[in-house]
Parts: C-alpha cells; sequence; structure tokens
C-alpha cells in the first residue's frame, strides 16, 4: 500500500515509523515531512493546511490511504475533500472534529450529555463577559472557543488578568477569529494525565495513558510550550479512575456525538483532570497528542495499520489492541528560546551515538537534511524516547541518549518522567 501521513513534527515521525513495521506497506509519503522523515518517506512539498493541494496529490499518486494528523487540516475539512474524491482517509471529518475546533461546542456537549467537565459560561459580548468576572471567585479560566496553537487558554489570579484576557482575546484578537467567542470557566486541580483512544464511532479503545510536561523549565515553570516531554504510562491513572472514566466520559462522550450525527472516527484524546470530585474532562483533541504519540505509539503491539483501517471501515470491534508492559519517556530537545524568539540552522550532532541502544528513539520535529547534516529548523528539535520495564529505567535511558545529542542553545528539561 502507499500511504501519505500529513504533518512535519515528531507525532508524524511517530505515526511513520510505526506504520513502516507494517509488512503490507510498500511506499510512505509525508507532507510536507522534516528531516528525520525523509529517511523512512519520501517528503511531497505541500503544506499541511492546503487540502486541495493534498487532495490533487492523493488522486494523482493514486495513494491508498491519507493520515491526517494535525489538528487544523481535521478542521478545515481535508478528511471530507479526500472522501468526496473517493480517497481513503483516516481521521474525522469536519463535523466531528469541531470536538477540538470549537471549545463552546465541546463544553455544550458534555453539559447536554452530563459529562463532568469545569462549570462554565459562554460570551460573544465582552462587555458580557467583564460583568460576569466580577461575581467569579478567582483562579478562573478564561478560553477562546477557536483553534489558537494551544496558547488560547489564560489562568487568571485575580479580576485584573481576567478583564486584560477578556480584552486580548475579544477586542484586540489575539488569536484572530478564535476569539469571537469565548468560555469562562471553574479552575480544577488535580494530576492531569492525557488519554488517547481509537474509536470508530461506536466502539471506543482507550490507549495506554500518558502525561505531558508543557511548561518550558524544569518544575513546571516558564511559558507553555507544545510539549517538552512526556511519559507512559501515568503513575496516577489506576485500574479503578480507568473504569470510572470509561463508564463517565468515554463511552458517553463517543455516544452524544454519535447522537448528534457527527460521529467520531480516529483519535480522540482526552485531556483529563484528576480532582477530588472524580475524573473531569479538561478539553478534547481530535488527534493524536504531541509529544504523547511518541511515548504511545512504541508501547502498541499490533500493527497500527490494521487498526487505521478497521476504524474507517467501522469494524473497530474486529481488533484485539495489546500494549508492551513496558513505560517510555520522551525528552524533547528545543531550541534556545522556544516558545519564543529561537534561531535555526545549527548542526545538530551525536544523533548516531544516542540511537545506538536498541532501547531508544529519534523522532524528528523542526528538523531538515542538508548535504547529509542534520539542522535544527525550528522550536521544538526533537523527541529521545526511551523504552524500559518501568518508567525510571526509562527516564534514565532517555537522558543517556541525550547526553550523546547537542546543537547550538539546545534546551531541555531535566525533570522529564519524575512526576
Ligand atoms: P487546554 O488547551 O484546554 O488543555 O488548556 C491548556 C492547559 O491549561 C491545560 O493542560 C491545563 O493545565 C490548563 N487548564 C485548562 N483548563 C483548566 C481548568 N479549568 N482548570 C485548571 N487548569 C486548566
Ligand atoms: N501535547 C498536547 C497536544 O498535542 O495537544
Amino acid at each position: 500500500m502507499k500511504i501519505l501521513v500529513v504533518g512535519s513534527g515528531g507525532r508524524e515521525h511517530a505515526i511513520l515509523w510505526k506504520l513502516k513495521q507494517s509488512p503490507r506497506v510498500k511506499e510512505l509519503y509525508c507532507a510536507p515531512g522534516n528531516g528525520g522523515i525523509s529517511e523512512i518517506a519520501r517528503l511531497v512539498p505541500i503544506g499541511a493546511t492546503d487540502v486541495e493541494g493534498i487532495t490533487s496529490f492523493a488522486r494523482e499518486n493514486r495513494i491508498d490511504l491519507v493520515v491526517v494528523a494535525p489538528d487544523d487540516p481535521l478542521a478545515a475539512g481535508m478528511v471530507d475533500a479526500l472522501a468526496d474524491a473517493g480517497i481513503r482517509a483516516f481521521g474525522p471529518d469536519r463535523k466531528a472534529a469541531m470536538i477540538e475546533s470549537s471549545k463552546v461546542f465541546a463544553k455544550n456537549l458534555m453539559k447536554k450529555y452530563n459529562i463532568p467537565t469545569a462549570r462554565y459560561e459562554v460570551f460573544d459580548n465582552s462587555d458580557e463577559a467583564r460583568e460576569y468576572i466580577k461575581t467569579v471567585p478567582f483562579p478562573v479560566v478564561v478560553k477562546a472557543d477557536g483553534l489558537a496553537l494551544g496558547k488560547g487558554v489564560i489562568i487568571c489570579n485575580n479580576e485584573k488578568e481576567a478583564l486584560d484576557a477578556v480584552s486580548a482575546i475579544m477586542e484586540e484578537r489575539k488569536f484572530g477569529q478564535a476569539g469571537k467567542r469565548i468560555v469562562i470557566e471553574e479552575y480544577m486541580t488535580g494530576p492531569e494525565v492525557s488519554v488517547l483512544a481509537f474509536t470508530d464511532g461506536k466502539t471506543i479503545v482507550p490507549m495506554v495513558s500518558s502525561q505531558d510536561h508543557k511548561r518550558a523549565y524544569d518544575g513546571d515553570k516558564g511559558l507553555n510550550t507544545g510539549g517538552m516531554g512526556t511519559l507512559a504510562p501515568s503513575r496516577y491513572y489506576t485500574e479503578d479512575i480507568h473504569k470510572k472514566c470509561m463508564e463517565t466520559i468515554y463511552l458517553p462522550t463517543i455516544n452524544a456525538m454519535k447522537s448528534e450525527g457527527r460521529p467520531f472516527k480516529g483519535v480522540l484524546f482526552f485531556g483529563l483532570m484528576l480532582t477530588n470530585d472524580g475524573p473531569k474532562v479538561l478539553e478534547y483533541n481530535a488527534r493524536f497528542g504531541d509529544p504523547e504519540a511518541q511515548v504511545v505509539l512504541p508501547l502498541l503491539e499490533n500493527d497500527l495499520l490494521e487498526i487505521f483501517e478497521a476504524i474507517i471501515d467501522g469494524k473497530l470491534d474486529t481488533i484485539n489492541i495489546r500494549w508492551k508492559q513496558s513505560a517510555a519517556v520522551c525528552v524533547v530537545l528545543a531550541s534556545g528560546g522556544y516558545p519564543e524568539k529561537y534561531e535555526k540552522g545549527y548542526e545538530i550532532k551525536g544523533l548516531d551515538k544516542a540511537a545506538e541502544n536498541p532501547d531508544i528513539i529519534i523522532f524528528h520535529a523542526g528538523t531538515k537534511k542538508e548535504k547529509g547534516k542534520f539542522l535544527t529548523n525550528g522550536g521544538r528539535v526533537l523527541g529521545v524516547t526511551a523504552i524500559a520495564e518501568n518508567l525510571d529505567n526509562a527516564r534514565q535511558k532517555a537522558y543517556a541518549a541525550v547526553s550523546c545529542i547537542s546543537f547550538k542553545d539546545m534546551h531541555y528539561r531535566k525533570d522529564i518522567g519524575i512526576k
């Protein structure tokens, strides 16, 4: 089979790395990809949000399956366009992807179907939002409705911060159209866990749990990033919590989407907070997480292609999904200055030495290959994943591999995998 994966980050590298192990995969393509991906797939110079470009390429090159990995093309209806052109595509259609692309939609869905989440109000008028803020306890969370590169969530410790957040999102339109409406919600506390799940809209199979480290610096200090590292499985996610989530969150969510005429086929990502009142939904994503995919996929025993096809065909119930009884830790190596200003184009050294241990997988994100050398080409540059029998050993192995790698101004957290 000929498969095209849309996207260019570490998540896409992990999906391709796993697909490559399938005996039925003959040719892999990636649009637009990155330096590391070019070692296992043909790079196609088409942007990940270019719906028309991707559709034409897939048609002209007789691609058998397109995997749409990032949020924006899913929200823009890339899967719908591919299906209309008669091309098999993996991922939710536009109507189902709304569970991520509109926080207002997601919150209203949870309210209607009694799925546990933070209490909230929705506003499309900034004066009304300001009046409401005078009545709430702090901290409070202000969220832009639409996609905002993970930056549209502002935790406000007092009234002034909340009023400023409303102005920034709704009036200055810091996140563009995403800020036409906002959600103001109750602040929750507790450990955060990511649970990704395979679903064909009827059956849902949660993957091994994971945890992201979103802040830039050790001890969860500094700005929010796309994710500085992950671990799987989470130490907090017990069998009892899993059962509770299955009953109160996972099944009710896919049934709600079905009832609304928006059956969700693809990977549904539950961002959970384990509060004293039980697990609650922080957010939904309509795709694999990045860097969650870099720890979850290496623990999957099955052929990923078979799972993708079963989901598209509505036959997920026929597959027995199995996980390695191991743990994984992924440490992200970023450009100095990320998530703010950073330089690109520095040579990356030590990759071969770092990958000598067979329990290490290096996933590329912001890299490019030039004249046989890998150069930095983005904020998050690499994800170094280690597999071991438990989290502590995985962590040690990951950092041993990291110590082999260097590039100018390289920055990474030293505490991934501890919490
Ligand atoms: P989101 O993009 O909705 O996951 O929000 C980004 C981050 O903001 C989450 O990972 C949480 O750490 C935090 N967050 C979002 N909503 C809340 C909430 N209601 N209470 C506390 N923290 C929150
Ligand atoms: N790591 C969080 C996300 O992919 O949204």
